[in-house]
């Protein structure tokens, strides 16, 4: 439970500027598999991703969020690999993300592709204002097609 908690503490720091989507202890709990952390040694959740599944080959890679006093050592991609190597271990050929962070993810090998490819994520959603994502700002979906995730 520690690391729910931990999670959702970390994903909070970044949901009021918009930079993530909340998530409920709840909603984190219910798909805690889908979840990678990266702990320090007090047990302190420093950073997180999540896979968000569709169907075969494509899955989303979210919730990616690593704490201020870690940033910049690499948790980030270790944990988005990390959400790859998961991914892969379940079928999935493809990952995108949405996201303000354009350049984290071009620095792992992921490409600008439109809103339009990813005819499921709106289905999921029907209105993507619905889950805060306002595809008028300058967010942008990332995808790491053409590339073979990592094992
Ligand atoms: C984005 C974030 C996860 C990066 O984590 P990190 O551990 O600092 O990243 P890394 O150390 O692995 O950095 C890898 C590369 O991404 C770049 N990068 C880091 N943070 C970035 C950001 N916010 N925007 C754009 N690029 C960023 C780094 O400069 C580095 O590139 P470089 O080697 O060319 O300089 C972290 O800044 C964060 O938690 N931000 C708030 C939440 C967020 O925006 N999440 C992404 C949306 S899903």
């Amino acid at each position: 439970m520690t690391d729910v908690t931990g999670i959702a503490t970390l994903i909070g720091l970044f949901t009021e500027d918009g930079s993530l989507l909340p998530r409920s202890v709840w909603d984190i709990a219910a798909s805690i598999d889908s979840y990678v952390v990266v702990t320090g040694s007090d047990g302190t959740v420093l950073a997180c991703a999540a896979l968000q599944e569709y169907s075969p080959p494509l899955a989303e890679v979210g919730a990616v969020a690593v704490a201020g006093s870690a940033q910049g050592l690499g948790l980030g991609s270790r944990v988005v690999r990390a959400v790859e190597r998961l991914a892969r271990m379940r079928g999935h050929r493809e990952l995108f993300a949405i996201t303000l962070a354009n350049h984290f993810f071009t620095h792992l090998g992921y490409r600008e592709v439109g809103v339009v490819r990813y005819p499921e994520k709106m289905a999921r959603y029907g209105n993507s204002a619905k889950v805060g994502i306002d595809f008028g700002r300058p967010c942008a979906i990332l995808s790491s097609r053409g590339r073979p995730l990592l094992i």
